[in-house]
């Protein structure tokens, strides 16, 4: 994040669905948890996707950026273009349901977040919460990480922790995580946009230890 005093930070959410956890970003922005940023951008691959109205009853622009014929890269580069148009510097992946490719990567590398609803390394890629139930794993949660070429490998920088109950079902354990993801992913979004951390290797660290 670029270092002038007083720049609001402009975030760019991309969704596919329901748009729980950018509605979090959203909520945590208007009460400070996320200082001196404003969501300018929601943009979802799917027309129908339920976070878009959420977007828009908050009073931000909402884009409808579909695939349809054009290839993956094609797909990104309007994508990549909409977000620099609005000069977006923290691109958040709330819920967005494709693999993005080097090129997204490149442009927003350090600057793309993403949150997924396991303990990674532990469950990535679909269905993380019934992957953690049919393991048999006692503890699951959600992680929030910069998002690299791996898929939901890219270094950790929140977790938070649930655990599994004997009569959980996928519906009971996934509200239980996403209750904890509308805290993580503005805990992390706030601390990436303040440069609290150090990236020594894979570890996220704090910046002051
Ligand atoms: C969340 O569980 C998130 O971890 C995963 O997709 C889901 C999106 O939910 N990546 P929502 O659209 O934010 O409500």
């Amino acid at each position: 994040m670029s270092d002038e005093a007083n720049e609001i930070h402009r975030l760019g959410v991309l969704i596919s669905g329901r748009g729980s956890n950018m509605l979090a970003l959203a909520r945590a922005v208007r009460e400070g948890e996320i200082r001196e940023a404003q969501i300018v951008v929601v943009v979802s691959d799917r027309a129908n996707a339920p976070g878009l109205k959420l977007a828009a009853e908050q009073g931000i622009e909402t884009l409808v950026i579909e695939r349809r014929a054009s290839s993956r890269e094609e797909h990104e580069r309007e994508i990549i273009a909409a977000l620099r148009a609005r000069h977006v510097d923290l691109v958040c992946l709330a819920g967005y349901m494709r693999l993005l490719s080097p090129v997204f990567i490149e442009a927003y590398r350090w600057r793309t977040l993403n949150i997924h609803p396991s303990l990674l390394p532990s469950f990535p890629g679909l269905d993380a919460q019934r992957q953690a139930l049919e393991h048999g794993v006692k503890w699951t949660g959600c992680t929030v990480h910069f998002v690299d070429e791996t898929l939901d490998g890219g270094p950790i920088i929140e977790q938070r922790v649930v655990p599994v109950l004997d009569d959980d079902t996928v519906e009971t354990l996934s509200a239980r995580i996403l209750a904890q993801e509308h805290k993580a992913y503005p805990a992390a979004v706030a601390r990436v946009l303040r440069g609290d951390f150090q990236l020594i290797g894979r570890r996220v660290l704090l910046k002051s230890r």
